[in-house]
């Protein structure tokens, strides 16, 4: 569940969308009907986070408010909902750990736990060095891969306890780390084999051709 809330702050600075990002802002108010502006306050908050380091502050609700003449608690409403939106700072890697079943039959809980004894830190916490903060979210819709686990906008599968926190490291190196399944799987394909070997038993002998009718009489 999402716990994390912005306060309003007076002492925070105001925020205003880049050059770049206001011409991003624009092209996405386009996108619909006059007097129907707000549908775009997802991308207009997504935006904002990502220009603001990671979160979505106060000061980045009442701009994208502002542009989109909504009252401000109805964008907060909106990014209070969705666990895409951080209503606090992050590490600069922030971790996203699926809790849910399929991915906590396959060791979700133990990948929860190495995580946080790695990084000594709790779920909603960030890192003492600031590189990575952990939440708990629930299905990331790659169970086929389980257990998953997003970094930033990246997924890393077919995780184990050994690979998660190897990985961690790799990532405060500053080292490239390979994404998706970290066992070597094909998109979604079994993990054991392909699907089109060719099972022992198609290799049976053929059933014996029928006689001919001649060979009978
Ligand atoms: S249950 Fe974890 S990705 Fe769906």
């Amino acid at each position: 569940m999402k716990n994390m809330t912005a306060k309003p702050n007076e002492d925070q600075p105001q925020f205003i969308f880049s050059p770049e990002n206001m011409e991003k802002v624009k092209k996405y108010i386009a996108k619909y009907p006059e007097g129907r502006q707000a549908s775009a306050v997802i991308p207009l908050l997504d935006l904002g986070q990502r220009q603001n380091g990671g979160w979505v502050s106060q000061a980045v609700i009442e701009e994208v408010a502002r542009l989109l003449a909504m009252p401000p608690m109805r964008v907060h409403e909106v990014a209070a909902f969705y666990t895409m939106f951080n209503l606090k700072p992050v590490g600069k890697h922030h971790i996203q750990l699926c809790g849910t079943t399929p991915c906590w039959l396959r060791g979700a809980a133990d990948l929860k736990t190495a995580c946080m004894d790695h990084l000594k830190i709790a779920e909603g916490g960030v890192s003492a060095d600031g590189k990575f903060s952990l939440m708990e979210v629930e299905c990331l819709g790659a169970c086929v891969n389980a257990p998953v686990v997003q970094i930033n906008d990246d997924y890393y599968e077919d995780l184990s306890p050994a690979t998660f926190v190897k990985l961690l490291d790799e990532l405060a190196q500053g080292k490239e780390v390979k994404t998706g399944s970290q066992i070597g799987r094909q998109c979604s394909s079994p993990a054991q084999c392909a699907t089109t070997t060719e099972a022992p038993e198609a290799k049976a002998p053929k059933t014996p051709r029928k006689k001919k009718v001649k060979d009978a009489e």
